[in-house]
């Protein structure tokens, strides 16, 4: 019989990779709940449930009976209880397995206030949060209102919650544009604004290994941890990055390195303006995530040569975030003068 699957989103980035791979599953009955807003159109094959999960839209579907869920559209606390709860009701005259995985995020940390040396864990402790919290609709918000719905999520272990971490997702399908940023400059440009701090390490998310790691999960009845830190590749710093993003038949742009004051003075801003740079170095274990998901990992330069196919494909599209190639082409001529 097949097993019953519901994603919640699923059209627009990694929810899309992992709908993609489960085409392919015929073992699986899946159903995908969303607005109808982003990307409609993809995966006829599968059923579609249209709604709004903030606006009750998705309590109909705690009716029935599932054997996993995959949540990647859960921002705020109050909907995912009023959701969970209703999905209790039903779960308990059922009676059924059920697997819910929860896509959160290393934002939950308040990542300005750890030590220097200091690697993160699943254990590390995270972000409190307030009522107001709850319902605040901003970006400011973001890693509290993620730490209230791992709370939630994790208040009802009979749905086996698995939790997972990710740091930036990149790949195809990206809508943030931010490792973009970087690929986009090593390919296409001759000279780059960076900052000096190039040899720092950052860690990310590699959107296909993700919905690779996330279908793995959704029938493991082995993993070891209920909370993962899902970055998909080891430590690299800034310059090792630029070197895996640049096609071996591309010449090296020139590099304009910059300190903080500088940029301070331009009011140019770490990760805002220069997407994945931070002033400092904030790195996470990984080993659970290694050893549980063994054999599901792209290395790194192997993941930036499939990304520039994807891009390549496009055209090489001017990236939508950070600084602007003319913003930056302002401040690289000011320091030449
Ligand atoms: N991008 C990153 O770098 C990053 C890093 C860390 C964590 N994350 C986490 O990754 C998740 C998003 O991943 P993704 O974009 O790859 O997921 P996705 O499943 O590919 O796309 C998000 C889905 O959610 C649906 N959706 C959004 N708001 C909804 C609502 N109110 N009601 C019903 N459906 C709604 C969207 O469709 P409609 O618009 O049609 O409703 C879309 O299908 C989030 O949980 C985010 O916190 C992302």
């Amino acid at each position: 019989m097949q097993k019953k699957v519901l994603i919640l989103g699923g059209t627009q980035f990694v929810g899309r990779h992992l709908c993609e791979q489960l085409e392919h599953r015929e073992d699986l009955n899946v159903t995908l709940f969303h607005r109808g807003k982003t990307n409609p159109g993809l995966f006829p094959g599968f059923r579609h449930v249209h709604g709004d999960r903030e606006a009750e839209g998705l309590l109909p579907l705690a009716q029935e009976n599932w054997d996993a869920i995959v949540d990647f559209s859960g921002y705020y606390p109050r909907s995912l209880r009023a959701f969970l709860n209703a999905l209790r009701e039903n779960h308990k005259l059922n009676q059924g397995e059920l697997k819910y995985l929860f896509v959160s995020t290393i934002s939950v940390y308040d990542l300005d206030n750890f030590g220097a040396n200091e690697t993160i864990t699943s254990q590390s402790p995270i972000l409190s949060w307030t009522e107001a919290d709850e319902t605040d609709t901003s970006m400011l918000t973001y890693g509290q209102r993620k730490a209230a719905c791992e709370a939630a999520v994790q208040a009802f272990p009979e749905f086996n919650p698995v939790i997972f971490r990710p740091g930036l997702i990149y790949g195809p399908y990206d809508p943030t544009d931010r490792a973009y940023y970087w690929l986009w400059r090593q390919n296409q440009r001759k000279k780059l604004l960076v900052p000096e701090t190039l040899d720092l390490r950052s860690q990310m998310t590699f959107a296909l290994d993700f919905a690779r790691i996330l279908e793995h999960a959704l029938f493991q009845p082995n993993l070891s941890d209920a909370v993962y830190l899902a970055l998909t590749h080891p430590a690299l710093s800034l310059a090792e990055i630029f070197e895996a993003m640049r096609a071996s038949d591309v010449p090296a742009p020139q590099l304009c390195p910059v300190s903080g004051d500088w940029l301070e003075k331009q009011d140019i801003h770490y990760w805002m303006d220069l997407p994945l740079t931070l002033p400092f170095e904030r790195l996470f274990e990984s080993t659970p995530l290694e050893r549980d998901f063994a054999g599901l990992f792209t290395p790194f330069a192997e993941s930036m040569s499939l990304c520039r196919d994807y891009y390549a494909a496009l055209g090489w599209p001017i990236p939508q975030t950070g600084l602007s190639p003319e913003r930056e082409d302002a401040f690289l001529a000011a320091l030449m003068s």
